[in-house]
């Protein structure tokens, strides 16, 4: 069944048909360096990770994706809202469909890098320590390997540091 929102919004899996609205509303915050940029090609092949809020008439107003890292744990990635539509609830019930989704896999944590820390708090993420390891240390020799460039930002590894400059990594027990 669909996550409902305020102002009739529901969070549906997305479909081919919504990569290029999911560009769109993602582009402002990429160009600010808010969001992590993501060529149409690796939209597509990532459409299953997606998840998207529409409208009643089923206009795309937000996007998120539920990346899954290993057998535990996910990361809340991409997520935007359309700008004229900020404020008005679409961020949360995006959130809750993808925590749904989570828990409907089996993962026990959710991990976001963002620099919207009060809007995660709001919903139960706590930021992490400075240097605080993300998973156990087995766990993190598998992870270094993945060639996700949002992985390697969330291990914190230091070629990717320019990246996350002033972003706060943050986690949710969801399991
Ligand atoms: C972060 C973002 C998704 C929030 O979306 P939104 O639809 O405006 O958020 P909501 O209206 O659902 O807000 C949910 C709650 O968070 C609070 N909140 C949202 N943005 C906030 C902010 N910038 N500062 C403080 N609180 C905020 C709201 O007041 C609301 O609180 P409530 O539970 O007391 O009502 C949106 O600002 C966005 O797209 N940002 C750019 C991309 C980004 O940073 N994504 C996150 C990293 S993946």
């Amino acid at each position: 069944m669909a996550i409902k929102g305020e102002h009739g919004i529901k969070v549906r899996h997305a479909r081919t048909k919504d990569v290029r609205a999911i560009a769109a509303l993602m582009q402002p915050y990429v160009q600010e360096r808010i969001l992590l940029g993501k060529d149409l090609v690796v939209l597509y092949e990532s459409v299953q990770e997606f998840r998207v809020a529409v409208t009643p008439e089923d206009e795309v107003v937000g996007a998120g994706a539920l990346h899954v890292m290993w057998d535990d744990i996910a990361e809340a990635r991409s997520i935007a809202v359309r700008q004229d539509w900020l404020g008005k609830g679409v961020g949360r019930v995006l959130l809750e469909g993808l925590e749904r989704d989570a828990l409907k896999l089996g993962l026990k944590s959710l991990f976001c890098l963002t620099f919207e820390v009060a809007f995660f708090e709001r919903a139960g993420f706590e930021a992490m320590d400075e240097g605080e390891p993300l998973v156990a240390a087995d766990v993190y020799a598998e992870l270094v390997r993945s060639p996700d460039e949002g992985v390697a930002e969330a291990l914190d590894l230091a070629r990717v540091k320019p990246n996350t400059l002033g972003n706060t990594r943050m986690l949710k027990r969801i399991g």
